[in-house]
Parts: structure tokens; C-alpha cells; sequence
């Protein structure tokens, strides 16, 4: 007797179920997307259950971002729907500041996400029309598997899920500190060094620029070309001014006239090794999914030679990188602003809707919905705002379902209340 509770002691989930089956949808990841799909879902009375990998809401944005991240679009374009950011929010809100958003909104909606609970897998049973979504919960040491069986699966896992890693010849044997970017937090730790940022996209420029101005010396790797814009043209939003020229004039002209104003503000960028891609910025955005640059300052230290734009890299040595035209610069630290991928392919077994790079194949505003209940929140290559519009479809879709079936629910209930009332008066 005694034996079988040190077993039953050891083995804490001895008597926990192992699976559930939710009413409503699932929605994988609590970031931006998940959250406004679950805010959307709450207001049209659809209850769900929200999985999330890490311990807390936003975790690409608490635990994957530098400290001097601000919002690079004009809040009106960041909030989620139907809770405004406050009103003395500056134009770009912080990093920080969009956190509280954030957590201010799980809170207002009442939105409680399965921390530390990641998804491993998901198929669709054709045989009984239900999605089994496997996850692996972490409690401090402890792992468990979990199943959640429902009808709906909304797959808001992101476009930055996991940091693309280079596979560059003699990286291990370089000796220095090699990290990501989303482990980049300040320039304070590399003061007086010499860096070497991988990759010139937003993340590659303002790394840099946060290295200049903790007295490190930055060489940023420029390895093809990049479009780099103001933030603002004129005081207005480069940004905000695209989304207004797009309503009247086709993208190949409003890339025209961005080049053209971008050329007024920030003269000629490829004297300084920023070469342009043929593609304009927002063609390219939407075929390629590359986001143009916004400028906050870089370009302003690549100008004064505070950050060094070097071609390509052909290997590295000990403490040192051989770039592609032969040059070698001594270097004390790495840091690869090599970009993001989606991780859907690893864990959700289907093909039809989702491509092999882990993006729905239809383009947006297509790809929100996918067959057998299947939808997707936050991959229009649109930021954030992408992700509002997707949560808002999304919602409205399954809502308009799940009422339809309740009011039918309500009749055949009202229906055999009414005979068991008349059967019983006899
Ligand atoms: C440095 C940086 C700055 C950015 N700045 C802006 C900006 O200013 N404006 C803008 O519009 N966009 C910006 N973006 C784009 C960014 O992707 C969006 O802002 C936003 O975070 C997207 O929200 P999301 O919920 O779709 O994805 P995420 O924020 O990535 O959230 C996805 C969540 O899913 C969880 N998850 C992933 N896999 C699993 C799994 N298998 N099981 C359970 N949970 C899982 C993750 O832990 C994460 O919490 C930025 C991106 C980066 C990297
Ligand atoms: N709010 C903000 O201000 C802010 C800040 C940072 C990031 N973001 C957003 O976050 C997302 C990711 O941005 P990101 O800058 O991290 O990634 P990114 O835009 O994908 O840029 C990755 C960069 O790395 C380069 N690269 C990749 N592999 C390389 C290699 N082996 N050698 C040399 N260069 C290599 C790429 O060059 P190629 O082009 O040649 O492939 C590109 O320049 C974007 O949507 C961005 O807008 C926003």
C-alpha cells in the first residue's frame, strides 16, 4: 500500500487528464495576433483556450527585443482592435509602452493564455471533423504532454517565431561572442569594441546605431541591397503617406514617388554601399516579404563613417572576418541581425493552406482562413495592423457560426422543454 502512493506521489499528474476538448476555438500564441483574436472571439461571446510557449503575453516583444525598440509606425496603425492605445501615448510608442498595451488589453478582455505550453502538433481528424493539438507544458523541470481536441485551430505564431542562425564557413571557430539579435539588449556591454552586425534590415541598422552610440565601432554587413526610407517625409509618415497614395494610384507609381521623395530627404543612399533592389519597396514588401527600412539615425552615422558598411562575408578566423572583396577586419563580437522565420512547418501537419515557409500560400488579404476550421493571425507581412484586420475576419467568421448554432441549440432545447411541459399536463 505504501509503495503504490510513493507512485502515485512521484507521478504528480497521475491523476490529471491528459487531454480536454475545447469548446470553441484554440488559438497558438499569445503575441499581438493572438491577443486581438481572442479579444475579437471574447466580443462575439466565443469562448477559447490560448496556448502560448512562453511565460507571458508578447514574448517576442519582452524577451526578444533591444531596449531601444519604439513602435516604427504612427500608433494609429499599431493598436489592436477595439481598444485605442491611451491618449498621451507619444506618436511611436516605446517598447515598453507598448507592452503595458498589451497587457493592459489581455487584462481588459480578459484574456488568461496556457503559459509555458508549446505546441508540438496539430492535424485535422478527418473522422471526426475535430483538430488534436499536442502540447508540451513545462512546469520548472517538469514536462508533460497535453491534447486539446476542438473544432477550430487559429494559428498566431508569428512571422519572427524563431531567429534565422547563418551557416557562415568558421563562425565556431571565431573565439568572440557571437549572439542574435533578439538577444541584443544595449551597445553598454560592447563599449570600445569593434562589432560586426550581420545584415542591414531594421534590426541590422538600428543595432548598429545603438552600438555607435555606446562608443562601440560597428561594421554593418550589407550583402545584396536594401531600401532604406525616411520614417517621416515632409513630418508626415513615410508610412501613413504610401497607405494614402495607395487608394488612388497603382503601387508601381506610389513606389515611384517614395524613391522619388525618399531621393529629396535622404539623397543618394548607394554612395555609402546601400545599393537599392530593382524591385520598389512596396512590390518588394508584398512578393518578398523584405521590409524596407525606416530611417531613425543610421544612416545619419554611416554618413559620418561611425558605422562602417562592409560587402558580403566569406569566412571567418579567430578574431577575424575575410569579406568578400578580400578584406580582413579584426573583430572582437558578432551580432547576426540575420532576420526571422516562421515555425508553423514544425509543428502543424497540413499543406494545403500553409506553404513550406511557413506562411499561408494565398497572398493577403486572402490568407486569414484556410479549410476545416483552420485560420491564420498575423502573417500578411503587414505588421501589425495585418494582424488587427486578420483577428477582426477570423472572429466575425466563427462567431457567425457559433451563433447560428446556438440560436438552433435554443429552438430544439425550447422545443422539448415546450413537450415535456405538454406531455406532463396529461
Ligand atoms: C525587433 C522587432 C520589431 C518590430 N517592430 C514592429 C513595429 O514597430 N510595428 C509592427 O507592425 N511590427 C513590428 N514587428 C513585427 C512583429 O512581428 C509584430 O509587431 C508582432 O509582434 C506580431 O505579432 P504576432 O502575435 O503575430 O507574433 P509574435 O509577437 O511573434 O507572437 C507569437 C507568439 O506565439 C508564441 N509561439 C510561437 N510558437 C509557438 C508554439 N509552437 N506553441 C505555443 N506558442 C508559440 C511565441 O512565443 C509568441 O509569444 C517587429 C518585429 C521585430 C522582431
Ligand atoms: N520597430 C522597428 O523599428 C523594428 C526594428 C527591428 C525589426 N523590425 C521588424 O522585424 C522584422 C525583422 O527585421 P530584421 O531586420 O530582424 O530582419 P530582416 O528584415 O529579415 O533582415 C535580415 C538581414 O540579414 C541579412 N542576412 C541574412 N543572412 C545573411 C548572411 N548569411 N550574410 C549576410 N547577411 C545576411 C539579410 O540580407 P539579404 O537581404 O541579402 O537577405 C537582411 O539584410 C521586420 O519586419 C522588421 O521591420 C522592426
Amino acid at each position: 500500500m505504501e509503495n503504490l502512493f510513493r507512485l502515485v506521489d512521484q507521478d504528480q499528474d497521475f491523476f490529471q487528464p491528459k487531454w480536454t476538448l475545447v469548446n470553441g476555438p484554440i488559438i497558438v500564441g499569445a503575441g499581438p495576433s493572438g491577443l486581438a483574436a481572442a479579444a475579437c472571439l471574447k466580443e462575439q461571446g466565443v469562448p477559447f483556450v490560448v496556448v502560448e510557449r512562453a511565460d507571458c503575453i508578447a514574448s517576442l516583444w519582452q524577451k526578444r527585443t533591444y531596449d531601444r525598440l519604439k513602435l516604427h509606425l504612427p500608433k494609429q496603425f499599431c493598436q489592436l482592435p477595439k481598444l485605442p492605445f491611451p491618449e498621451d501615448y507619444p506618436e511611436y510608442p516605446t517598447k515598453r509602452q507598448f507592452i503595458e498595451y498589451l497587457e493592459s488589453y489581455a487584462k481588459h478582455f480578459d484574456i488568461n493564455p496556457k503559459f509555458n505550453e508549446c505546441v508540438q502538433s496539430a492535424r485535422y481528424d478527418e473522422t471526426s471533423g475535430f483538430w488534436r493539438v499536442k502540447t508540451l507544458v513545462s512546469t520548472g523541470s517538469n514536462k508533460t504532454q497535453f491534447e486539446y481536441i476542438c473544432r477550430w485551430l487559429i494559428v498566431a505564431t508569428g512571422e519572427n517565431a524563431e531567429s534565422v542562425m547563418p551557416d557562415i564557413e568558421g563562425l565556431s571557430e571565431f573565439g568572440g561572442d557571437v549572439i542574435h539579435a533578439c538577444d541584443y539588449k544595449s551597445g553598454e556591454k560592447f563599449k570600445g569594441q569593434k562589432v560586426l552586425v550581420v545584415g542591414c534590415g531594421n534590426s541590422g541598422m538600428e543595432v548598429s546605431l545603438d552600438l555607435c552610440n555606446h562608443n562601440a565601432s560597428p561594421s554593418m554587413v550589407v550583402r545584396s541591397s536594401v531600401h532604406v526610407l525616411p520614417r517621416e517625409i515632409f513630418g508626415k509618415s513615410t508610412f501613413e503617406l504610401a497607405v494614402s497614395m495607395m487608394k488612388w494610384l497603382p503601387l508601381w507609381l506610389v513606389d515611384k514617388l517614395m524613391l522619388i521623395l525618399a531621393w529629396l530627404v535622404l539623397g543618394n543612399t548607394e554612395k555609402y554601399g546601400l545599393k537599392r533592389p530593382s524591385t520598389g519597396p512596396l512590390e518588394l514588401k508584398n512578393k518578398k516579404g523584405k521590409t524596407p527600412v525606416l530611417d531613425i539615425g543610421a544612416l545619419e552615422k554611416i554618413r559620418s563613417g561611425d558605422i562602417n558598411v562592409v560587402p558580403g562575408i566569406k569566412r571567418f578566423s579567430r578574431g577575424q572576418v575575410e569579406l568578400v572583396n578580400g578584406e580582413k577586419l579584426e573583430i572582437d563580437s558578432v551580432v547576426l541581425a540575420t532576420g526571422y522565420r516562421s515555425n508553423v512547418p514544425s509543428w502543424l501537419e497540413e499543406g494545403e493552406f500553409f506553404g513550406k515557409n511557413g506562411y499561408p500560400k494565398a497572398e493577403s488579404p486572402q490568407g486569414w482562413k484556410g479549410k476545416a476550421g483552420l485560420y491564420a493571425a498575423g502573417f500578411t507581412r503587414r505588421g501589425l495592423s495585418g494582424a488587427s484586420s486578420d483577428a477582426m475576419r477570423i472572429a466575425h467568421d466563427i462567431g457567425t457560426v457559433w451563433k447560428e448554432e446556438n440560436k438552433q441549440l435554443k429552438k430544439r432545447t425550447i422545443a422539448r422543454h415546450r413537450r415535456c411541459i405538454s406531455l406532463s399536463q396529461f
